[in-house]
């Protein structure tokens, strides 16, 4: 089987080819430079721009597999959660191209295609398994007892990590996106400069995070430096370094608290943040000395992708499932089928 997948929920276009799990092609066209000047997505020109890129996009990921459209047996694309303006864009050319081609599709959950980008490349994760989705649009631990069996231990009750990365990187002159930034510049940075504390919620709720905070914080003590008239030369460094360390350890800890509590055999990270250099390693780190395997994906795999979404939409088609052409878009949306 091939499967065409397309992913257009947020600031990128893209759409990849999967043949029986394996990745054939996937395209990815970052719109950083439409965003930039503006310090965060804006969902008008997300929309416009994936107009006029998915059908080079959807091209290449074709020739790069080798194939074309009448190779392909199914569509597979994302419908929720995103920008609603933003997801259409992928949904309308995946009904479209389903109708013209008279073959199935299927709405796919992003946050699922996160969940399982790591089975790209590694088939064999030992479950269940605890997952924490950290990316700029979400920060949530689940269970996964089985493909398409995911249970919510907790999530954010404000801001995604990778929110909280972007703004602090917007307000320490950064640009954007501030999460790579971040990363790069804490290397030269003292993470102990600074002292941030983070909410722990100590009633049903003992997994969910909270980034809204941190956020002031980091505003605040920028002020007062900048206001004593004497800021360090290394004040932006120290200060996303602290920034940083802070944000990870309360994701890696939480992780393992989680693994802990449900017994789980293995530990994954995916999303955007999961690219960070710190946390991979903190990850590492932590079950290395746990004793408990752990999965990451590559970093194409990490940051929003389409053969993330291609390899979920094979699974659910080789069942016999699919969408029916009236499917919406929908900026919410669980993981039930
Ligand atoms: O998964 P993703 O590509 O899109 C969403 O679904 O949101 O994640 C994008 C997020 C952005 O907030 C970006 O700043 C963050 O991931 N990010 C990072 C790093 N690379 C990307 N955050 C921290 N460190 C990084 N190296
Ligand atoms: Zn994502």
């Amino acid at each position: 089987m091939k499967v065409l997948g397309i992913e257009t929920s947020c600031d990128e276009t893209s759409a990849a080819v999967v043949s029986d799990g394996s990745v054939l092609s996937n395209i990815v066209a970052s719109q950083y430079d439409v965003h930039e000047r503006f310090g965060g997505v804006v969902p008008e020109l997300a929309s416009r721009r994936h107009l006029e890129t998915i059908i080079p996009i959807f091209s290449q990921a074709l020739d790069v597999a080798a194939a074309t459209i009448n190779d392909i047996d199914g569509l597979a694309v994302t419908s929720c959660p995103g920008l609603v303006g933003a997801l259409l864009v992928g949904l309308s050319a995946a009904k479209g191209i389903a109708m013209a081609r008279n073959i199935p599709f299927i709405g796919i959950n992003h946050v699922e295609g996160h969940i399982n980008a790591p089975w790209i490349e590694h088939p064999h994760i030992p479950l269940p398994s605890v997952a924490l989705i950290v990316s700029g649009g979400h920060t949530s631990l689940y269970v996964v007892e089985a493909f398409g069996s995911y249970r919510l231990l907790g999530k954010t009750r404000d801001d995604a990590a990778g929110e909280a990365f972007d703004k602090v990187g917007k307000l320490l002159g950064l640009g954007f996106p501030g999460g790579p930034a971040i990363d790069k510049v804490s290397v030269q940075g003292n993470p102990e400069a600074f002292r941030f504390t983070m909410p722990r919620f100590t009633d049903a709720s003992p997994f969910d995070f909270s980034f809204s905070g941190i956020k002031t914080a980091a505003a605040l003590v920028l002020r007062e430096a900048v206001q004593s008239h004497h800021p360090s030369s290394t004040l932006v460094a120290d200060l996303a370094a602290s920034f940083q360390s802070t944000v990870v350890d309360v994701l890696v800890s939480r992780l393992f608290e989680a693994t802990a509590r449900v017994h789980a055999k293995s530990v994954i990270i995916s999303g955007g943040v999961a690219a960070n250099r710190l946390l991979r390693r903190q990850v590492a780190k932590q079950a290395q000395e746990k004793n408990i395997p752990y999965f990451i994906p590559s970093l194409h795999y990490c940051t929003d992708n389409a053969a993330m979404i291609a390899f979920v939409g094979e699974k659910y088609l080789q069942q016999g499932k699919h969408s029916a052409l009236n499917l919406n878009a929908s900026a919410t949306g669980d993981m039930t089928r």
